[in-house]
């Protein structure tokens, strides 16, 4: 198999973040300031990744708007003509700082949304006056035309206010809503059971998302990241380990997705010490699960095996203690009864228990 380019590549430009979401995906050992790469250091990375092939770039942190060099690290992007996209919890923008990145060459803005009030908002953010603060930075993104995507992170505490989610989307003139269901890793598998819909909320999102595409063909987009616990087959997580994408994380560490760290035998090397052409095609934390030569049975010998490349693979790691078998949500996997067993054992959880909310990054 010849392993194309990648075509998108996420800058986690610093793990700061005033907002503290039980959800984040970030990795559990944050990253402090001192260990991040340099404004040139990244300027470097943007270039090597756009003579990869990168096409989309996505500014994410923590919050990107933390680093006081963002609107530097966007020129050097669009410099590297590569489509940068901005995704942010808005805090921390300001309308002067919003018009500086359009002049940098900001393409896209993609904002997160915590919840439909500030009571919700700032209860999931763990920020008081966050979800204020996001919604003025909203109106300046719309009255400047810069392109929107909202960023609905949706959960068992918010999805009953879906129907409200996707009219709010509409109202900030929001040309894409991303509906992504919580994914358990990290953060959130420390809230799991706090966060983890309902089956009965499972089949309304599938519903309503798909009606609300429908009515609202023309004026808005849908990305839909179902709730997968409750699904029969797995996603494609990453389009595919190391097929589509990758990640650089602030100190420069190369992942193949945004939870790969989970995986503690797989070592992954920084574009500091090793160029980011050789990682993607040559390391051996790549190659690991690259196409469908690695694949145990039962993928091996499905026809679905090029649909969901056997689904996700730190989920397998989290679910079956083993990253290279099959993800543990597919029916036809020998470790389903793992994730049945965790729905009965999520469903007589407390859904009302406090948070353990994400640790701020020094
Ligand atoms: Fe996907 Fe593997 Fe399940 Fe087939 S057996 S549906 S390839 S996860
Ligand atoms: Fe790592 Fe799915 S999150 S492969």
């Amino acid at each position: 198999m010849t392993t194309p380019p990648p075509i998108a590549m996420l800058a986690e430009l610093t793990h700061r973040c005033p907002l503290s979401c039980p959800y984040c995906s970030n990795s559990l050992e944050l990253q402090d300031k001192a260990g991040e790469m340099t404004t040139d250091q990244w300027a470097d990375v943007f270039r090597q990744a756009a003579d990869l092939g990168v096409l989309q770039l996505h500014l994410s942190g923590g919050e990107p708007a933390s680093r006081p060099d963002l609107v530097d690290l966007v020129t050097a992007a669009h410099e590297a003509g590569l489509y940068t996209n901005l995704i942010t919890s808005g805090v921390g923008l300001t309308p002067r700082r919003l018009d500086a990145l359009e002049a940098a060459g900001m393409d896209h803005v993609q904002l997160s949304l915590q919840g439909t009030n500030a009571a919700l908002a700032d209860r999931i953010g763990g920020y008081k006056g966050g979800f204020n603060r996001k919604m003025l930075i909203a109106q300046e993104i719309k009255a400047r035309g810069i392109p929107l995507t909202l960023n609905a992170v949706m959960h068992r505490q918010n999805l009953d206010d879906l129907d409200r989610t996707i009219e709010m989307a509409v109202e900030l003139g929001a040309r894409r809503l991303e509906v992504a269901c919580v994914q358990f890793h990290g953060w959130a598998l420390k809230n799991r059971a706090q966060l983890l819909p309902t089956r009965e909320q499972t089949e309304m999102v599938k519903r309503t998302v798909a009606a609300a595409r429908t009515r609202l063909r023309g004026v808005m987009a849908f990305d839909f990241v179902p709730p997968d616990y409750y699904a029969d087959y797995p996603k494609a997580c990453m389009g595919g380990w190391g097929s589509a994408g990758l990640n650089v994380i602030p100190d420069g560490t190369v992942l193949p997705c945004h939870a790969a760290e989970s995986i503690p035998y797989l070592t992954f090397e920084k574009v500091t010490e090793r160029s980011l052409r050789d990682i993607w095609y040559d390391s051996a934390a790549f190659n690991a699960y690259r196409g469908t030569d690695w694949m145990p049975d039962p993928c091996a010998t499905c026809e679905r095996k090029e649909v969901d490349f056997g689904g996700c693979r730190c989920q397998a790691m989290t679910l079956a203690g083993n990253a290279g078998a099959t993800d543990p949500v597919c029916v036809k996997s020998p470790d389903h009864d793992k994730v049945v067993a965790l729905l009965e054992e999520v469903d007589a959880a407390d859904a009302e228990a406090d948070f353990t909310y994400r640790v701020p990054a020094g």
